[in-house]
């Protein structure tokens, strides 16, 4: 009796499985940003990731031009719906309609859209009508979709990893007590029955990097070290930070009556290089954790994670290019896999199937994996900085109040010398060391750059 349930069991697994693997395949998926003023033309850009061996593209929003290139290439595209647009879908059926008629029939199926995202880390913002409104949204989205008889676009939403209130253990995950049930039901509900997935924007690099001390950065790269964790709770055995980070979410699902909603990947990476101030940002790692991500989730058979072994994972990697006009900190344009000119950042094997040859192995490892400790300073960046935009960034740096241009006042300690250039260095380090605590970065529009040499000598 026992034998024949066994196999049995067995046997209802791998169809299961089999179907997965079939109607979803592994292949790595990579984000297209394109907030940078130096980057390749949309064109250059496939024949990119064609060449890249990439199997799938993700676009923050479905430009015309982008679609009609992708025609007739292998490439699976995952396409959104803009922030904006959503309130409007929800509204009503019809401009449901027109979207999809402008941008998903205009293309389909010659061009293989297979996502349709509606939003982007919509619970992130507080939009609280935005909230309200996301599932009406991709319900209309998917009623459009049914209705010209499209049954193979998956609708989803990619999530932030803020939507928990804990996430660790990763059986104690929990989403946020302040986003109502009323929009995180109905969005479970309907992933669960269009059989489509939970988008997650995921990286360990934050958890890490926010405390480099205790936890391993091999285990945050997926190295498979010796670095493991076991949850005490449901005692699975983690053997890194990213199945972690996926599982609190597949617990914070199952607290809410749904087992067996599929995670996919909507973002994840690691920044090639950063602020002094930003641990662990570097190209060895960045290809460590790139190279390690990609042969984990396309693994034959698929790995699956600890609460949700052997499934796949569609993954997408962030990001195609470095972002020269993304604001905030150093790290936050410096997610690309390639330079603006089209040259790998580092080499990376999209397939997972070449060995280690590939690795971008540094004879040491790199300098900054461990927290800097010094003293550090925000200070103009280029020598012939525009001085009309050096003065509004410098303008704005001295209306934040607290006192942080006091000392540049007639007669006071540092009026001299009397240059944009001198009193932009002091303001943005003074600004610089008053709010970063909370949350500052020494970024000013791309004037400021962080340094280790005390300006005033
Ligand atoms: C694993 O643990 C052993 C014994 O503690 C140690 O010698 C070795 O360096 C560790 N390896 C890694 C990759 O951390
Ligand atoms: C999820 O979908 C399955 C099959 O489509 C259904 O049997 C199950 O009741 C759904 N779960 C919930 C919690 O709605
Ligand atoms: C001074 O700094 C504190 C702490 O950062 C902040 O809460 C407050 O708003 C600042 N004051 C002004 C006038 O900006």
């Amino acid at each position: 009796m026992y034998s024949n349930q066994a196999i049995f069991t067995l046997f209802l697994c791998s169809i299961l499985t089999s179907t997965y693997a079939s109607s979803i395949s592994s292949k790595i998926g990579i984000n297209y940003g394109r907030l940078g003023t130096n980057l390749p033309s949309p064109y250059q850009s496939i024949k990119l990731l064609e060449s890249m061996t990439a199997g799938r593209i993700k676009l923050y929003d479905a430009n015309p031009e982008v679609l009609k290139l992708l025609s007739g290439t292998k490439l699976d595209v995952s396409i959104m719906v803009t922030n904006e647009q959503i309130s409007g879908i929800a509204a009503s059926q019809s401009n449901a309609e027109n979207w999809v008629k402008g941008n998903v029939l205009a293309y389909y199926p010659n061009t293989r859209i297979r996502f349709i995202l509606v939003g982007n880390e919509v619970l992130s913002n507080d939009n609280k009508q935005m909230w309200l409104d996301l599932v009406p949204a991709m319900r209309n989205i998917k009623k459009s979709l049914k209705g010209h008889n499209i049954h193979n676009i998956k609708v989803g939403t990619p999530l932030a990893m803020d939507i928990m209130e804990s996430s660790f253990p990763p059986s104690s995950g929990q989403f946020r007590s302040d986003i109502p049930s009323q929009v995180m039901v109905p969005l479970l509900r309907f992933l669960n029955g269009t059989k489509s997935f939970f988008f997650l924007d995921v990286y360990p690099y934050f958890p890490w990097s926010s405390n480099p001390t205790n936890i391993n950065l091999d285990y945050a790269l997926l190295e498979g070290g010796n670095a493991t964790y076991v949850d005490a709770k449901s005692g699975l055995l983690y053997t890194n930070l990213l199945d972690q980070m996926l599982d609190s979410i597949v617990f914070a699902m199952r607290k809410l009556g749904f087992d067996n909603i599929m995670m996919a990947i909507s973002e994840t990476g690691w920044p090639n290089a950063g602020d002094i101030d930003q641990v662990g940002a570097n190209t060895y790692n960045a290809a460590a954790y790139n190279r390690n991500l990609v042969k984990k989730v396309t693994a034959d058979p698929p790995l699956g994670t600890p609460a949700m072994p052997g499934v796949v994972i569609p993954t997408f990697i962030f990001s195609l290019y470095d972002e020269n006009l993304k604001p905030g900190p150093g790290t936050e344009r410096h997610w690309g896999l390639i330079h603006p000119n089209g040259q790998p950042i580092y080499e990376i094997d999209l397939t997972g199937k070449h060995p280690e040859k590939e690795r971008t192995r540094l004879s040491t490892a790199p300098s900054n994996n461990i927290p800097y400790k010094g003293k550090i300073w925000c200070v103009v960046a280029s020598q012939h900085p525009d001085p009309m935009n050096l003065e509004i960034e410098l303008d704005f740096a001295c209306r934040q109040g607290n006192g942080t241009c006091d000392a540049l006042a007639p007669g006071k300690a540092c009026y001299e010398p009397v240059s944009i250039a001198a009193h932009a260095s002091y303001a943005f380090s003074s600004y610089w060391s008053i709010y970063r605590s909370s949350g500052a970065s020494c970024y000013f529009n791309g004037l400021a750059v962080q340094t280790t040499t005390d300006p005033s000598n």
